[in-house]
């Protein structure tokens, strides 16, 4: 109740910011960015869009990889024109297709550009259920593995540039509280949505990529700080705000639902301040592996605090095993802070080895099936609907 009531009147936590504060605020006193240079996906809308302004206002080179490089040139005229000694870097990317964030990557490695800060902000909640072309659930591919592989492909990028600048590189991924609905047999479920087994339920589904984002953030950190890299990795909650991740289901609905939840909503550039606050504060050098909401550090479910959870050689190899197995590209959230281990050329996104290959799981082998369209989610109730916008 107090902490509903602190949300609400916007009241300052220990870092001094709190639910009401903007990015321009939290970055007004950042230092220069000009030496920076930021990869922002999802930056043409929403929260990516604000969070790139302000960058670029703070000083920034910006690279905005983008599925529709219409929308991209769109927010990089917007920005120019508000900022116009910005450099804007417009690129190819669907963070969906595997096979499109490998040409990414070695597409930015050619412009032999410094990477001081990643954002995986891109994000889908997908209502019906989708397979992408790697075979993989929707959402989970968007939100999680496609950032994961990009994450992997840049990470020598940013620790070279942290060691040959002395500037800490950061990556911020966005995250959500609905991370915490998920709790359970989470692989399982992983497994019914990637073979279409059971009923899909697109919020189960994009509050399960979420909590990858939580676990992968936890595993990278443990193993940057292993390898004694100065990059760090934290993860944010960015609050709910009205966007186009609610595109899906436009409609009378939606609005209602949005007007009733009015008072608990932020606007846009209250959304991107925790992003910009965790990508840029002084305060923040040296943290990693935290999750943070409203600009301050914040509690994740325990499942996403869970550490054998996100690692393949603990307890849950099993599980990671599992993982592997069920979307079948040699990916487990035990080597989400793969990378050091992989192979270089990102042919494959597995750095837990041939373990999972042994693994005897009745979720493994094929059996994939396209059911685009279906009518299956989660929005069947108002109650439940405004739930899920209010953890969003
Ligand atoms: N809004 C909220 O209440 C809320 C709450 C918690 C967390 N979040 C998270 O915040 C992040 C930003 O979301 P938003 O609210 O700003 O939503 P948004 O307005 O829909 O923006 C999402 C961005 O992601 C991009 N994107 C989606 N699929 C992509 C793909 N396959 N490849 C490359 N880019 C892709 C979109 O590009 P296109 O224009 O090409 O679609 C768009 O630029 C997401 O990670 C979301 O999960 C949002």
């Amino acid at each position: 109740m107090l902490e509903t009531f602190k949300y609400l009147i916007g009241s300052a936590g220990p870092s001094g910011f709190g639910s009401k504060s903007t990015a321009d605020q939290v970055t007004d006193h950042c230092p220069d960015l000009r030496s920076i240079t930021a990869i922002i996906t999802g930056a043409t809308s929403g929260i990516g869009a604000e969070t790139a302004k302000v960058l670029a206002k703070r000083g920034a080179r910006l690279v905005l990889p983008a599925r529709d490089l219409k929308a991209a040139e769109d927010t990089k005229a917007r920005i120019v024109s508000e900022f116009p000694q910005s450099e804007v870097i417009i690129m190819a990317l669907d963070l969906s297709s595997l096979d499109s964030v490998r040409r990414f990557a070695f597409e930015f490695e050619s412009l032999n550009l410094p990477l001081n800060l990643l954002i995986n902000n891109a994000g889908k909640f997908s209502y019906n259920h989708g397979i992408t072309e790697d075979g993989i659930e929707m959402s989970f591919a968007t939100n999680y593995l496609g950032h994961f592989l990009l994450t992997k492909l840049l990470l020598s990028s940013m620790i070279k540039t942290a060691k040959t600048t002395g500037f800490q590189g950061r990556i911020v991924n966005v995250s959500s509280n609905i991370h915490t609905w998920i709790s359970g047999d989470f692989i399982s479920y992983l497994c019914s949505i990637t073979k279409n087994k059971c009923e899909y339920d697109g919020t189960r589904a994009y509050a399960l990529s979420k909590l990858a984002n939580v676990l992968h953030t936890k595993e990278l950190a443990y193993r940057l700080q292993e390898m004694d890299a100065n990059v760090t990795v934290n993860c944010v909650h960015p609050g709910v705000a009205r966007t186009r991740l609610t595109r899906d289901r436009e409609g009378f609905i939606t609005d209602l639902v949005f007007f009733l939840a009015s008072k608990f909503l932020k606007t846009i550039p209250q959304a991107a301040a925790t992003t910009c606050y965790v990508a840029t504060h002084p305060r923040l050098v040296n943290v990693s592996g935290k999750y943070f909401s409203d600009c301050n550090e914040a509690l994740t479910s325990k499942l996403g605090s869970n550490t054998t959870e996100a690692a393949s050689d603990g307890k849950n190899k099993s599980d990671a095993c599992r993982i592997g197995n069920v979307i079948g590209v040699g990916i487990a959230l035990g080597s989400v802070g793969g990378g050091m281990n992989g192979k270089s050329d990102g042919s494959n996104v597995d750095s837990s080895g041939g373990g999972r290959k042994t693994c005897d799981d009745s979720c493994s082998g094929a059996g994939i099936r396209k059911r685009g369209g279906s009518d299956l989610d989660s929005f069947g109730g108002g109650g439940r609907l405004v739930v899920t916008l209010l953890v969003l």
